[in-house]
């Protein structure tokens, strides 16, 4: 289940407003219309935005090669500041525009059609590298499962919110081919319904066992003995272990930790951000309020209520028991354990 990837001359997108019901693929050449689909969520999750972002770089390039070298330097400026506009939280857009900003600032000597093909392969490289990391993190944090568990997850980390496989959903994925005969409680995640729509979606697909509950019900669950273990992904972690990831995991971590049940965070290096002492940093996301008095197209709050609608929200590191890396499984202290991680290999 690739969200997105290239092919003969085109970005594919799943068009993940569209699912469960319906598996629709679109097809993107302009950097703009790729950009609207971050924004609008066609294709979301961390490290699927990033990888759609390298290749929204690599389109806008196309479309200026033909420019001057001056005019179409000044046009990546607009296309990189586009993209970077689209959504704010997850640093692995940003961290994918650098790298793409990088392979033009180094290659400025050379012919603009080089440099297009040498940000296409960037692209691809950014695309294959999150396949890689993925299914790192899923052999590294299927260790820490145990035979029968049964683990919460909040929101959709999986093949649908990166390249393919997933983070959260990766170790999931790993476990479960591993034999060790997990289940899976997932959270339906309000306002959106990533879980619903899209991880009981992908889990049910492959034959995971999986069983949907909504937001409020997980610390019941919790109360009953029947979740070992949570497993989420991360939009941006900060260098002290705090993580934003969608909105809701942070209640769901101090749950885990009235209940002494351990919570995991499955993240690629890319969506560190170590540049970033602390949570209290991260910009969070404010969506549109319609997102919460509709469910889908139907109005389920009275016209003119107040409402707020933040998109993501941040777990402290004390709640934190490890962070799954595709380096490895690193635990606390994070402020001393992340920056281990900084250009390694
Ligand atoms: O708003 P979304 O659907 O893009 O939010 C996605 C999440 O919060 C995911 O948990 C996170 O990006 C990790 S995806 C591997």
């Amino acid at each position: 289940m690739k969200p997105v990837y290239y092919e003969e001359g085109v970005l594919k997108l799943i068009d993940q407003t569209k699912l469960p019901t319906e598996l629709i693929i679109r097809s993107y050449t302009d950097y703009r219309e790729i950009a609207k689909a971050i924004v609008v969520m066609i294709v979301r999750g961390a490290p699927a935005i990033g990888v759609t972002a390298g290749y929204g770089v690599y389109f806008g390039a196309l479309e200026y090669v033909n420019e001057t070298k001056e005019v179409f330097y000044d046009k990546m400026k607009e296309v990189c500041a586009l993209l970077a506009s689209t959504r704010p939280t997850a640093v692995n857009l940003f961290w994918a525009i650098k790298r793409m900003g990088c392979v033009l600032q180094t290659n400025s000597n050379k012919e603009c059609s080089q440099i297009v093909e040498l940000l296409k392969k960037e692209a691809d490289d950014i695309c294959a590298e999150d396949i890689q990391m993925c299914r790192d993190m899923g052999k590294y944090g299927a260790e820490l499962i145990h035979a029968g568990d049964t683990i919460l997850t909040h929101c959709n980390a999986g093949a649908l919110a990166t390249a393919d496989y997933g983070t959260a959903l990766g170790v999931i994925r790993a476990a479960h081919e591993a034999g060790k005969n997990i289940s899976v409680y997932a959270d339906e995640t309000r306002p959106l319904l990533q879980g619903a729509r899209l991880t009981a979606y992908e889990l049910h697909a492959e034959g995971i066992p999986v069983t949907l509950i909504t937001d409020n019900m997980a610390g019941w669950m919790m109360k009953q003995g029947k979740i070992d273990g949570v497993i989420v992904g991360a939009d941006r972690i900060a260098v002290n272990g705090d993580v934003a990831n969608k909105i809701g995991t942070y209640s769901v971590s101090v749950l885990a930790k009235a209940h002494g049940i351990p919570m995991y965070v499955a993240a690629p290096t890319s969506t560190i951000d170590f540049a970033m002492k602390s949570g209290d940093e991260i910009v969070i996301e404010e969506r549109d309020c319609r997102e919460i008095s509709h469910i889908c197209g139907i109005q389920v709050a009275p016209d003119g209520v107040a409402m707020e609608n933040p998109a993501f929200d941040v777990t402290p590191h004390q709640n934190v028991t490890a962070i799954i890396t595709e380096k490895g499984v690193v635990y606390p202290p994070y402020d001393i354990n992340i920056p281990k991680l900084s250009g390694e290999k």
